[in-house]
């Protein structure tokens, strides 16, 4: 199938920072069957992260506080791509800066390296002070970034945005006039989860970034915002749990849809999503996945 203008083998793919570099999993998960992997962000200098706890959960969800931590780009390239590279399926390397000019940087590091097959650029991570959704909650910011990414990559670009946006199909439309080909829609939404007895917070930063259930039917409305308005390929990511989160977000016009935390409850669940996904398929009748693609009835 295509998205944009990238071949995948299926929908079904793994989500940035959910997922490592592919080899974490490779003794519960054959990656070669995955549609792609989504590298955890990578920025350009090393980066410890935010202090724990990192991770809370909450009804139906699940809190991060992560903080971007890794080795920086040089370590990435030298350490991680060719584990990456191995995994047997697409690998996509998700890329953050600090500022506009280390988006530029970072994707030409990353597409002078052989064997990636996608860059996203993610300007929407919700726990990173001055770089993340300070990209993507500004019009200015998130072309900027986009096109400082595109100027120095002829790889496929897909920018992730942030759910949290007073108008987010003018921060899609954005992006994709800066020379994006498609869109991850979206990152974890900013919360807070309390302890009230102990009155702190339950994570080390205080906020993080809500994932899980709990957000899929708010991330399928931005979906098919974004779907109806701009025809963008757009990945789907947001509390993406069983094949049938993964037809919903392809009916509002999604193409491909990223597993995030569910790979945490089972480490398993990517591909039996794409088996289940496949014998849905089979018993509606569908020869072709795409068929399904942005085909809600809105009357
Ligand atoms: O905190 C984190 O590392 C999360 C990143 C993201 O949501 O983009």
């Amino acid at each position: 199938m295509s998205l944009g203008p990238l071949q995948l083998k299926n929908p079904v793919l793994c989500a940035s920072g959910t997922f490592g570099t592919g080899q974490e999993y490779i003794d519960y998960v054959n990656l070669s069957r995955l549609g792609a992997i989504v590298s955890k962000t990578v920025t350009l200098e090393p980066r410890l992260g935010n202090p724990p706890p990192r991770l809370a959960e909450s009804s139906f969800g699940l809190l991060n506080s992560i903080g971007l931590p890794g080795p920086g780009v040089d370590a990435f390239i030298a350490e991680d791509l060719p584990l990456l590279r191995s995994c047997g399926t697409l690998a996509i390397v998700s890329i953050a800066g600090q500022k506009t000019t280390e988006f530029g940087e970072l994707a030409r590091r990353i597409s002078a390296e052989e064997g990636i097959a996608a860059v996203e650029v993610n300007i929407s991570c919700p726990n990173i002070e001055g770089g993340g959704c300070f990209f993507s909650d500004d019009v200015d910011a998130a072309s900027g970034a986009t096109r400082a990414a595109r100027t120095h990559t002829a790889l496929p670009l897909f920018v992730k945005l942030s759910p949290l946006v007073t108008d987010i199909v003018e921060i899609a439309t954005s992006v994709l006039d800066a020379g994006a080909d498609g869109l991850t829609i979206a990152n974890s939404f900013p919360a807070l989860s309390v302890d009230w007895q102990g009155r702190k917070p339950r994570l080390g930063n205080i906020t993080g970034g809500l994932s899980g259930p709990a957000i899929k039917p708010i991330t399928l409305r931005l979906v098919w915002l974004v779907a109806e308005k701009t025809r963008a390929p757009i990945m789907a990511s947001g509390g993406i749990m069983t094949a049938d989160d993964v037809l919903e977000y392809m009916v509002v016009g999604a193409t491909a849809c990223q597993i995030g935390t569910a790979n945490f409850l089972d480490p398993q669940v990517s591909i039996k999503i794409l088996q289940d996904l496949q014998n849905i398929l089979a018993r509606e009748g569908i020869d072709d996945i795409n068929s399904i693609i942005g085909t809600l009835k809105e009357k």
